[in-house]
């Protein structure tokens, strides 16, 4: 586990160190770090943007953004006071050498007065249209430390990775000109979150499942990813992603692979990663269901009792928009452990409720024992993995219900991480950010993985603008979305989980 191990020295750069993202998640997720105990002992934060700043202004800015995001309540004073020290500020143009120039004597300077030693970590907050040019100006101002062991330079890319494979793969070649694969770190951060990372434990260190994970007992899989928000003022964005790319692509597909793929060999970046590749290259469309595809788009509704808007009358979207906000599809994942197992995946966006989980439906036993009422009493086995919220694992069984006669009942034995654990789970940025500075690259994407996913999704994404399975259903608001997607899976005799 990354935690054991001691964190080297080194500083992270922050491209676009104003945003959001910096403000809700980068710095708070430093912070609980530094609360830890666990950033290296000489570390420093150098933000990087346009926007001029002077160091104390961004230490005041950071200091908000902890003070509302952080998952410790209140600051800390003593720890806040220590850990503002080691963060600075350096305006510049992304498109001008001089500012990477300027970057590089600043670098020297804090590499001296926080001893850290050469070692450098990028991290790329910006919009994703910046991400090429940001990764050149680097590469070429001097700012890779190559000569490993002496000191490490390591670049951290937020999604989305490319819009679809073409784009992937260019942008994987462009940054592969500055760095080498195992110096790039693509963050997908519901990797990080102890909930999907547990899906590898309980499959792996417990010896009662892996023996029953496959075709023989596994009737179905059914993974949900259901927000009950709506898109939140980000309109402009969302008008060019739509839920295929920023739910499907990256994190519905990755959590599908951490239950698809076989045990590695070693629980080492590479063998999980070889893996999980496996996986995605195996994985199509259900090729016997012409309907295995339904997508969606909320219009008005009820959302938690208040009315709301439908997707085309939100900020920042055009009237006539065919961007889905919800997508079902019907995947076969094409080996040997799961032919003939459907994978039924789902996300959207105001439906009724949040809930991200995997739910693997096994095979009905036998019935033939049981009387023929007690017969339509019986229901399979399902095991549930809820990554939030509400985060564990419960299993539903047939339990004898107490009197004479032989009527079953489902019942459900629950194990619930807050419970259990009774500690708070770190925020994915976090374990995230704390792997990279180890150079532990397990819980990133690679970029063949990236790849791969894209090949599945940009073959029908670009069918949808040549008008191959490109009707939108629209679905009330708060309702559980399309009647389209309940037909999808009953045609194949089986029922979503309730949502
Ligand atoms: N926010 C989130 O919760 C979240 C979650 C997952 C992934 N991400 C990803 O993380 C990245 C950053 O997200 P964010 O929400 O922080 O973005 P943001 O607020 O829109 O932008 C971050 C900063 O980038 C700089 N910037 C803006 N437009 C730019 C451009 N065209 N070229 C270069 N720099 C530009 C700005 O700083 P200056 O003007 O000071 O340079 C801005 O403050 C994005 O790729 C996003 O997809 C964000």
């Amino acid at each position: 586990m990354a935690n054991s191990r001691k964190a080297p020295n080194c500083v992270m750069v922050i491209f676009g160190a104003s945003g959001d993202l910096a403000h809700r998640k980068l710095i708070p997720a430093l912070y609980n770090l530094a609360v830890d105990g666990l950033l290296p002992t000489g570390f420093a934060v150098i933000g990087f943007g346009r926007k001029p700043m002077t160091d104390d202004v961004f230490r005041s800015e950071m200091k908000a953004g902890v003070a509302e995001f952080s998952r410790s309540k209140p600051i800390n004073e003593d720890v806040w006071t220590a850990f503002s020290t080691q963060l600075h500020y350096q305006q510049g143009s992304y498109d001008d050498h001089a500012s990477f120039d300027a970057l590089n004597d600043r670098l020297k300077v804090i590499d001296a007065a926080h001893e850290t030693a050469g070692n450098r970590l990028y991290y790329l907050s910006t919009p994703p249209e910046a991400y090429a040019l940001i990764t050149e100006r680097i590469g070429t101002s001097s700012l890779v430390q190559n000569q490993p062991p002496a000191a490490w330079s390591r670049v951290v890319i937020e999604k989305p990775f490319g819009h679809d494979l073409q784009s992937a793969r260019d942008l994987n070649e462009h940054v592969h000109k500055f760095f080498r694969e195992e110096q790039i770190y693509r963050i997908d951060h519901y990797l990080g979150k102890e909930t999907v990372q547990n899906i590898l434990v309980f499959r792996f260190a417990n010896g009662i499942f892996e023996p029953i994970w496959d075709r023989r007992y596994i009737d179905h899989i059914q993974i949900t990813v259901a927000e009950n928000i709506g898109i939140e003022n980000r309109g402009n964005y969302y008008e060019t992603s739509g839920v295929v790319r920023d739910i499907v692509q990256n994190h519905l597909l990755q959590v599908l692979a951490l239950i698809a793929m076989e045990p590695p060999a070693e629980f080492n970046a590479d063998d999980v990663r070889n893996e999980k590749l496996k996986v995605l290259k195996a994985l199509h469309l259900d090729r016997n269901n012409a309907n295995g595809l339904v997508r969606g788009q909320y219009g008005p509704g009820k959302v938690g009792g208040v009315v709301v808007n439908g997707y085309v009358q939100e900020a920042g979207v055009a009237p006539d928009s065919t961007t889905e906000t919800y997508l079902a599809m019907k995947l076969n994942v094409d080996n040997w452990r799961w032919a003939g197992v459907p994978f039924y995946i789902r996300s959207g966006k105001r439906l009724s409720r949040r809930v991200t989980e995997i739910a693997i439906q096994f095979r009905m036993p036998p019935r033939m024992l049981f009387s023929e009422a007690t017969r339509h009493e019986i229901e399979p086995n399902v095991l549930v993995m809820t990554i939030q919220p509400d985060e564990g694992i419960s299993l539903k069984f047939g339990a004898k219900r107490p009197g004479s006669g032989e009527q079953v009942q489902p019942v459900v034995m629950n194990f619930n991480y807050g419970e259990s654990f009774n500690i708070p789970a770190p925020d994915a940025y976090e374990r995230l950010i704390l792997d990279c500075v180890l150079g532990d690259s397990t819980l990133f994407t690679r970029a063949d993985e990236v790849e791969a996913a894209w090949q599945l999704i940009s073959p029908i994404v670009e069918g949808w603008k040549a008008g191959a399975n490109s009707f939108i259903e629209q679905y009330r608001s708060g309702s559980a979305g399309p009647k389209g997607s309940d037909d999808m899976i009953q045609q194949d005799g089986r029922k979503w989980r309730a949502l």
